[in-house]
């Protein structure tokens, strides 16, 4: 007998009628689909397009075929052409979302997100079949998005300058008149004050130094006047040295002995990248152990926070709902103004590791399409350290 939710044997699955796809079907999924297909051969002339395409050139398919794809592309381009090519004849099956700059004849440019594939003939290379999708205004709206990000950052960097300005020169310059003032008035209570005035003041004048001292504190993590003063790696040890007396973890810093010189640009981006780490790691990671290290490498610098703390599910880069913070966000954006990344590792009850990597020098002009795309994810998906380093577990 057959149990209730078993499945059923297979000879009594009515399979729907079997369906036949002949070549003409073939023909017009070719040519109706929604992606722009066209094949050309092994020298790049083209030999077959489907609708798709020929909107997307803006011409009929009949001035399109025997024409060369190279005619199509630019110097950077022939080159992401001439690797695809190389890739697939030396036996890969496929080359997949790789990205091109097309030039139309109208002289309107376009960006393609490509899968090129290898027709085979009787085992031997015959031709290159191409499915691409527009995605011209998706990395246009990506572009203006970063740009936003980008002043948005900068101009929070202007407004904490301000702040931080005018907290020194007004609010803490107040208190400390107010701190002489009281010095003064008590000096003019003469020499036997009554006991109460005399503690009273005393109350008052601790209350306002507290006062002052906060306000200072909040200035610091505004904007560090040590950071402009000694650099990066001191700045690193001032906060690690802040946090450490605060009794609740031990945050040992590890600074490479030959370092470089940095741009005041990298050396705020990765101080700002450090503090969200450490902020982080004092909310929310429970942690007792941290280590902040800073590597001068051939071409970049490299700053890993990482805690023995409860660690968490990374979310994927844009993942920001409601209830998420912007923290994450924000280090993986300062990093990439600055043409570097961040990648996070985390394991719940593993701990947590932050590597943020930025180049001394900036790439003139970066492409924003190439043949694959730098990764720029924070997450677990694609944007996974690898695992920590032995000197990073040894300390925590
Ligand atoms: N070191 C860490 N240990 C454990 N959990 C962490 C750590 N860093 C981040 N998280 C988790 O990731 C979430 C997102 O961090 P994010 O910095 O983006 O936001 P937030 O700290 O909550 O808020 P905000 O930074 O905007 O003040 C945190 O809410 C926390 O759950
Ligand atoms: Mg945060």
């Amino acid at each position: 007998m057959v149990k209730k939710n078993s499945p059923e044997p297979i000879s009594e699955v009515n399979y729907p009628q079997q369906v036949h796809l002949n070549e003409e079907d073939y023909r017009s999924l070719f040519h109706f689909a929604s992606d722009a297909i066209w094949i050309h051969d092994l020298e790049g002339h083209i030999v077959a397009v489907n609708e798709a395409f020929e909107q997307l050139l803006g011409q009929p398919g009949a001035e399109l075929i025997g024409r060369n794809v190279r005619e199509f592309l630019s110097g950077d381009g022939l080159s992401v052409a001439a690797i695809v090519k190389k890739k697939l004849l030396k036996g890969e099956r496929a080359v997949g979302r790789y990205e091109q700059l097309v030039l139309r004849d109208d002289g309107r440019q376009v960006i393609l997100e490509i899968t090129t594939c290898l027709i085979r003939r009787r085992g031997k290379p015959l031709a290159f079949e191409n499915i691409a999708r527009d995605v011209t205004e998706k990395r246009e709206i990506e572009k203006n998005l970063k740009f936003c990000l980008h002043k948005v950052l900068q101009a929070q960097e202007d407004e904490r300058k301000r702040i931080s300005r005018d907290l020194h020169d007004e609010a803490i310059q107040s208190l400390l008149l107010i701190v002489h003032e009281l010095d003064a008035f008590g000096s003019q209570l003469g020499e036997h004050p009554p006991a109460r005035s005399r503690a009273e003041l005393r109350s008052l004048r601790k209350l306002v130094v507290e006062v002052e001292e906060s306000l200072r504190r909040v200035l610091q993590d505004l904007r560090p006047a040590i950071l402009d003063d000694l650099g990066l790696p001191a700045s690193l040890e001032w906060i690690a040295d802040r946090i450490t007396r605060e009794g609740k973890m031990v945050v040992q810093v590890v600074l490479d002995k030959k370092p470089h010189e940095l741009s005041s640009e990298i050396e705020l981006t990765l101080f700002r990248i450090a503090q969200e780490a450490l902020s982080n790691i004092r909310k929310h990671s429970q942690a007792s152990k941290v280590l902040v290290k800073l590597n001068f490498l051939d071409d970049s610098i490299r700053l890993t926070v990482a805690d023995n703390g409860v660690g968490f599910t990374v979310p994927a880069l844009g993942d920001v709902n409601g209830n998420r913070g912007l923290g994450l966000l924000s280090m993986q954006e300062r990093a990439q103004i600055l043409q570097g990344n961040v990648k996070i590792r985390s394991i719940p009850r593993s701990g947590t590791t932050v590597i943020a990597e930025i180049p001394y020098n900036l790439v003139a002009s970066q492409p924003f399409w190439s043949l694959t795309r730098p990764e720029i994810r924070v997450g677990n998906r694609s944007g996974l350290c690898e695992q920590p380093a032995d000197d990073i577990k040894e300390v925590l």
